[in-house]
């Protein structure tokens, strides 16, 4: 059946259309050439404009003072008739545009900068050497997703932030909470509202850890932010709160979805895993082409300040607009064989980081860990292939695979 523009329009609001990529991206690539900046009117769904072209994702992105984050930072549902609206107890950089955002931002800047994060390298080796040796022990097949990527990078965050390896199974439950709300697979059993209880969770038990480095500073992510001033007074609980939670959540199911959707591209392409091989310095390049093709962050929001015109569209003053990172991602205008995926793509104009005021502050950290889990992987593989389908996450914001079947060789 041929697809419409009504129908394209629709895989924004539908978690499951994300869970298949190839149908999503159809979708997109007829967005992209007949109609770019597309009304979405769903039920359940605040409407809004969906920016499939680079181009236009990049001309909101450069001018934030026009494109705000509030009120509407991410699509999410409308709340039932009657409901309340979920107001969440804690705000984040997301959350906030300029100035709050320029002070909030200032406290952690300097520590995701790519010298300091350097002092993660050692670290972040060694963690990759651990995973890959739990690849072996496993015995030459394994779910790539829930046996190997979902857990190193979580150890990263907690090395990052300074906390005990103890904490690994809270911290996990609750990051993958958070994004995995839309799966079944993934989110938490209780009535009611879920998002909220996963919130109070981690506000109980990063509270703690507030009033722990306040007491005894000592030289790790957590204690700068516990510490921080704004406008000359300590930081407010919640604010330091919402910096943790942002840290722990934007961190973690971020970087395992692009490892884990990465080996899924090398093993859907064997000829770029054996060209990897054969020339493993090539990581670095592959590393970004794996962030282009799996685009973990699916979408973010923007508001118009006043009255705008995109791609020919005028779209009103507080209307929204969604910018999809990975329809970006595969436009043809940016990319040559945007479906490809090419280990040695250059150049790669990619923007699964975003662009702008909100650029991603992980980046370095994202980069530093995803290279030195494949300097690890694949100069000790012999052998690798998939044991099985791929499954993909139903999600509205953050995903990948949820399973990855793979049968290897190591060494
Ligand atoms: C492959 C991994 C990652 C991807 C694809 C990714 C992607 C993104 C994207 C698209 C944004 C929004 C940018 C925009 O609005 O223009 C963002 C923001 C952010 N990311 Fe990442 N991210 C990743 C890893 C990380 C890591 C490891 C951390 C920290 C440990 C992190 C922390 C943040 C924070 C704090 C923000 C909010 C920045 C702001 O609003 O000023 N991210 N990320």
């Amino acid at each position: 059946m041929e697809l419409t523009i009504n129908d394209a329009v629709r895989v924004f609001t539908d978690a499951s259309a994300y869970a298949d990529e190839p149908s999503f991206y159809a979708a997109c690539a007829l967005l992209r050439r007949e109609c770019p900046v597309a009304y979405v009117d769903v039920k359940g769904f605040e409407p809004f404009w969906a920016l499939t072209r680079h181009e236009d994702l990049m001309a909101v992105e450069r001018a934030p003072a026009l494109w705000v984050n509030a009120p509407r930072p991410a699509l999410s549902r409308k709340p039932q008739d009657g409901a309340k609206p979920a107001d969440l107890p804690v705000r984040t950089l997301v959350q906030m545009d300029a100035p709050d955002h320029t002070t909030y931002r200032k406290i952690s800047v300097d520590w995701f900068k790519q010298t300091n994060i350097a002092r993660l390298s050692a670290r972040s080796a060694e963690l990759a050497k651990r995973a890959v040796d739990h690849m072996a022990e496993l015995g030459g097949e394994c779910d790539f997703f829930t046996e190997v990527a979902v857990n190193y990078p979580l150890y990263i965050i907690l090395a990052l932030l300074g906390l005990p390896e103890e904490d690994f199974p809270r911290m996990l439950k609750l990051t993958q909470e958070m994004f995995g709300i839309e799966d079944p697979d993934m989110a938490r059993e209780t009535e009611g509202d879920a998002l909220m209880a996963n919130l109070l969770e981690f506000f109980e038990y990063f509270k703690g850890l507030i009033e722990d480095r306040r007491a005894n500073p000592r030289d790790d992510l957590a204690s700068v932010i516990a510490n921080a001033k704004v406008d000359g007074e300590p930081i407010g609980v919640l604010e330091a709160v919402g910096y943790y939670v942002i840290i722990a959540t934007a961190g973690h199911d971020t970087t395992s979805s692009a490892i884990s959707g990465g080996f899924a591209a090398l093993l859907a392409h064997p000829d770029q895993l054996r060209r990897l091989m054969n020339d493993p310095a090539l990581v670095p390049s592959a590393v970004e082409e794996m962030f282009r093709y799996v685009s973990p962050v699916k979408q973010f929001m923007r508001t118009a300040t006043s009255e705008q015109v995109l791609g020919g569209v005028t779209i009103p003053e507080g209307g929204a607009v969604l910018l999809s990172f990975p329809a970006a991602n595969r436009d043809e205008a940016v990319f040559a064989r945007p479906d490809e995926f090419d280990v040695a793509r250059d150049p790669n104009r990619h923007v699964a980081f975003g662009f702008g005021a909100h650029y991603c502050l992980g980046t370095h950290l994202a980069r530093l860990e995803t290279r030195a889990f494949y300097n690890e992987l694949i100069p000790r593989l012999d052998h690798a292939e998939l044991a099985g389908e791929p499954e993909f996450m139903r999600t509205l914001f953050v995903g990948g695979p949820k399973h990855v079947p793979v049968r290897y060789r190591l060494h």
